[in-house]
């Protein structure tokens, strides 16, 4: 017979039930643990690489309910096997709908636990390995595509693939929506840093008084609220490229302290002493007139040299002759996966079109249209329709924070929104449903019977 691989534990207060399954399942090739309650149940688990729990539900102290939510926040890849008397199996059930793999009734019938100790070690099994291919994914970066053959992009090209090699600093000048982000991302891709990690940090969105420890990082208990060590964008960068988005928009004080981190690569974590040396290279951009800012005292003249070594301009959209065609093409291909088209004449008006929030502006317009209309190729009427609405919005008002919510009855609005809340919440927290559950201020329970009720996969 083939011999079986994964770890199991055994929660079980009865000295018979542990002693019994262990011995069916170590003949079977598994490597088996036992506990008596919950608490060492955790002790075990933290410590071994644990596959499958079987779990009595009926424990002391501690109930086998509350150890599985336990089991679950700590690793909830981690398949749980209920064992349950007849009296309780009402328990059982509900331990299912918690998240448990499967239920035993007493007496074991040695037949069914060892099907269900194969099924689940190989589901677990199956969840990690996911996981894993997943990060991989996100590790290995997408390339990058610029878009045209303007002059203005020509030129960038060749600034890219100049620069891109070197460690040089580059500033990347440009209105909203141009594109800045994107060169970032392929000056990293250029460079012998790719496959070291591409750090974002947008300067505007950090509060002051935290762009320090976002930056560096900080040590345990270095403000209230710093709980543990927590290491800063500077040092996550380390051995690639660190892009300081937004960078005009840092106070005074934090351009002090990227002054200096940048010149010397030596900085210390919030409330810390040790000197960290780290390998960056520095990425700034900024849509603010940076020279202005210089000249009124906003941005400090010796980082903006120290940034500015490689400038690039990006121009904006209108400036780009030909180039609209192209993106509006590129853009259709891939919202519509390469089955709709513009019709030429849809294509002139858009051409003829200001794009005041430039590529990221046309591709939202894309990205709607493709879904809003239903003529393809997609002609001058439709587009017509859809850029004239959205100019009208755009000049009575900005756009509502609402989003795409505001297009909806408000009983619909509320739904979509716990509906994403909690898938965001949910990926955040590594799709662990107690702990997600503890972020929103809901029971368990109750967030189980939300995911059921939108549909949400949570078998990420
Ligand atoms: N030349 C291009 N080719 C293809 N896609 C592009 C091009 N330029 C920009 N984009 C896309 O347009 C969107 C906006 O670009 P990006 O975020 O890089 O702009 P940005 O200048 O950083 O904007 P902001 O100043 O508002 O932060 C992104 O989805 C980006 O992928
Ligand atoms: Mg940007």
């Amino acid at each position: 017979m083939k011999e079986q691989s994964g770890n199991l534990l055994i929660i079980d207060d009865e000295d018979s039930i542990r002693d019994t399954l262990k011995e069916i399942l170590e003949d079977e090739g598994y490597r088996v643990f036992a506990a008596e309650d919950g608490q060492d149940g955790l002790a075990v688990l933290r410590d071994n690489d644990i596959d499958v729990v079987f779990l009595d539900i009926w424990l002391p102290r501690r109930g086998g309910i509350d150890v599985l939510g336990d089991i679950k926040s700590e690793n909830s890849d981690i398949e749980v096997v209920i064992i349950s008397g007849h009296a309780n199996v009402d328990l059982a059930v509900k331990a299912i709908k918690l998240g448990a793999y499967d239920f035993l009734e007493k007496p074991l019938d040695i037949g069914s636990v060892l099907t269900l100790a194969g099924k689940a070690v190989e589901l677990k099994k199956l969840k990690t390995e996911n996981r894993s291919l997943k990060s991989q994914l996100k590790g290995s970066e997408e390339k990058v595509l610029l878009i045209g053959e303007s002059q203005g992009i020509n030129h960038i090209r060749k600034t890219i693939a100049q620069g891109a090699p070197s460690d040089s600093r580059i500033l990347i000048l440009g209105e909203n929506g141009t594109g800045k982000e994107l060169i970032a991302r392929m000056i990293h891709q250029g460079s012998p840093r790719l496959g070291q990690p591409f750090i974002e940090v947008n300067c505007a969105a950090i509060p002051d008084n935290l762009i320090e420890s976002e930056l560096f990082g900080h040590e345990k208990g270095a403000f209230t609220g710093a709980v543990g060590r927590k290491k800063g964008k500077f040092e996550l960068a380390d051995g690639g490229t660190l892009f300081l988005d937004e960078v005009a928009d840092m106070s005074l004080n934090a351009q002090a302290k990227v002054l200096r981190a940048i010149q010397e690569m030596v900085f210390e974590r919030v409330g810390g002493e040790e000197s960290i040396r780290v390998d960056v290279r520095i990425i700034a951009a900024t849509n603010k007139d940076i020279r202005k800012e210089v000249e009124e005292g906003r941005f400090r003249e010796d980082l903006y040299f120290r940034l500015n070594v490689i400038p690039i301009n990006v121009p904006p959209l209108q400036e780009r002759e030909g180039d609209v065609v192209l993106l509006l093409e590129h853009f259709i291909n891939q919202f519509s996966a390469g089955t709709r088209q513009f019709t030429a004449e849809a294509m002139e008006e858009l051409s003829g079109y200001a794009w005041p929030g430039n590529i990221r502006e046309l591709r939202n317009f894309v990205e709607r249209i493709n879904v809003m209309s239903d003529d393809n190729p997609i002609g001058l009427a439709s587009v017509s329709t859809f850029l004239h609405r959205f100019e009208e919005g755009d000049k009575k008002s900005a756009p509502s924070f609402l989003g795409d919510l505001g297009e909806m009855k408000l009983s619909e609005a509320r739904d979509e929104f716990e509906k994403r809340m909690i898938i965001e919440k949910l990926e955040e927290n590594g799709y662990n449903v107690s702990r997600t559950a503890g972020v929103l201020g809901l029971y368990p329970g109750n967030l189980h019977n939300k995911i059921k009720k939108y549909g949400i996969d949570t078998k990420k």
